[in-house]
């Protein structure tokens, strides 16, 4: 990314390193308030964090007083559905941000579905230096934990029936509030986007959001990249499932060359808007799941983003993937697990992933470097001229496996077309090939061979296995398309052939 990006990034959190600089750990009680100020706070009846409960009707918010009883009645609270909290982050301008809204209608367009939406607006505190604001979590998920105990005395609302969507601070507040609600029963779910990085990062579980904070914890992580020792989004895992999309440290779509394009319509703001645009994105990714019920976005539990690249990681056996947002699989786990996935840059964000395994028979030990490109023709609709580069070369005979990525559902793969493309790097060597062993030209002497290519749909767990239609000639000719059909059913007598 450009340095102009990281200077901004660096200036945003400037405050915090100076602050630090004076030892001053901003998480312990000793900084904040101490335990007999929780104690007044807790007694009396106002709240920093104001609640406001959105009309589904028109999106009017309706602001319900703690110890109010009036107040739930007059918003509409109603008891026997359940309860969203949306809980915002640091703030740097002051407003609520405009994606609290479109969270909100979201939530509120679910007909079968139908939940309270209230938004906890802690923003006074949390327009203040960063440094300030990550003191003022604990507070105000100490006050999001008094709401809910009230809730559940004065209307018998069970607090299984609350989930927290927490964005960056948010997140480690609804952690807070999850942590500070009394009794042994524990908040339902709490989800965390983009958990705030700085100053949480490395920190013990009691110090921010973790898997005990609710009976189920999700985190999707989408701007984990580091700079100067501080990213903007936590890396560690915070919860029974924790996503990693396209690897969880820069989103598609984000890059530093659009930020002219966003300077030029929002002016000076559009730096801003830059900078939260991977960390935000975790929010328009959860959007996402809930508008488009049809559309949801599998991810696969993986080591890491280049075991995941290879294709590798597709599997679904024993909880080893889930969906990725507000319709995620609720199965809680005894570690942490991380889930990976690509994702589209935009809206729609799904992608259907494949691995791909070609079993390559080749002549020679020189490494070669593949380009190809594969048609995939489904049943449904054709991509075309994918391109594919593989990251190793090609050395003797060996089994390569990587993924693919696909925006469309193709349905099912019925056939492969694939052209080994020819590069400058491949004439040269095939130049030298020629030179050394000039009989290895005829056409009855193969140079480089695909045995098979083995499919697995990771949205469909289904795996198929593809042989050269024309099992005479099964020589890949460079800029010549190959077809490539199922093979599953006659694979003895394919097998045989190619012996
Ligand atoms: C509250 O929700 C329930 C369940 O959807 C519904 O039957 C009831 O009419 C709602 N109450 C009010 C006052 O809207
Ligand atoms: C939580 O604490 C409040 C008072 O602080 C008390 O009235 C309530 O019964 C407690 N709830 C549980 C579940 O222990
Ligand atoms: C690859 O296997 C084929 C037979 O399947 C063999 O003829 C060829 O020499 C092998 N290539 C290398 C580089 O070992
Ligand atoms: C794929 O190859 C087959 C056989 O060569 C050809 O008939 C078909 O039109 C090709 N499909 C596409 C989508 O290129």
């Amino acid at each position: 990314m450009g340095s102009l990006l990281w200077a901004t990034l660096f200036l945003l959190f400037s405050n915090l390193v100076q602050l630090n600089a004076y030892g001053r750990s901003p998480n312990s009680e000793a900084a904040g308030s101490s335990p007999q100020d929780m104690e007044m706070e807790k007694k009396s009846l106002k709240t920093e964090t104001r609640f406001l409960l959105l009309s589904s009707e028109n999106g009017d918010s309706c602001q319900i007083q703690l110890h109010h009883l009036d107040t739930l009645d007059k918003c509409s609270f109603n008891s026997s559905l359940p309860l969203v909290i949306i809980v915002h982050g640091w703030s740097v301008d002051g407003m609520l941000e405009k994606w609290i809204w479109k969270m909100a209608a979201a939530l509120q367009s679910q007909k079968s579905n139908q939940v309270n939406v209230i938004v906890a607006d802690w923003i006074a505190l949390a327009y203040q230096h960063y440094a300030i604001a990550v003191r003022n979590t604990r507070r105000v998920g100490q006050e999001i934990a008094d709401f809910l105990e009230w809730l559940e005395e004065a209307v018998q609302f069970s607090r299984s029936n609350v989930h927290l969507i927490g964005y960056s601070l948010g997140a480690h507040v609804s952690g807070f509030a999850g942590s500070y609600i009394n009794g042994t029963n524990k908040i339902g779910r709490i989800t965390g986007l983009d958990p705030a990085g700085p100053l949480f990062e490395g920190t013990s579980p009691t110090e921010r959001l973790s898997p005990d904070d609710a009976d189920f914890v999700d985190a999707i992580h989408t701007f984990t990249q580091e700079h100067m020792g501080l990213s903007v989004g936590i890396k560690q895992p915070v919860a029974h499932y924790d996503f990693y999309p396209n690897g969880g440290t820069f989103q598609p779509g984000c890059h530093f060359l659009l930020m002219y394009r966003h300077i030029a319509q929002h002016g000076f703001h559009g730096i801003t808007e830059t900078v939260k645009c991977a960390h935000e994105r975790s929010v328009h990714l959860f959007i996402d799941s809930i508008l488009h019920d049809h559309l949801q976005s599998t991810a696969y539990w993986c080591s890491d983003m280049n075991t995941f690249n290879k294709g590798l990681c597709l599997d679904c056996k024993k909880g080893r993937c889930n969906t990725l947002g507000y319709h995620i699989r609720k199965q809680r786990q005894q570690k942490s697990k991380k889930l990976f996935l690509v994702t589209q840059a935009h809206t729609p964000f799904k992608v259907y992933h494949y691995q791909f395994k070609i079993q390559f028979v080749t002549q020679t030990e020189k490494p070669i470097e593949p380009t190809f490109t594969m048609t995939l023709i489904g049943t449904k609709q054709d991509t075309h001229n994918l391109p594919i580069t593989l990251v190793e070369e090609i050395t003797g005979n060996k089994t390569y496996s990587f993924l693919i990525t696909l925006d469309l559902d193709i349905g099912e793969l019925t056939m492969i077309n694939f052209t080994w493309k020819k590069t400058a790097m491949w004439a040269n060597v095939w130049a030298t090939f020629h030179t050394i062993i000039p009989w290895a030209t005829g056409p009855h002497h193969p140079q480089l061979m695909i045995k098979q290519i083995r499919v697995k749909a990771g949205e469909t767990q289904k795996k198929m296995t593809f042989c050269s239609q024309d099992m005479d000639d099964i020589q890949l000719y460079r800029n010549q398309e190959k077809t490539f059909v199922r093979c599953e059913k006659d694979s003895k007598t394919r097998k045989q052939k190619l012996r």
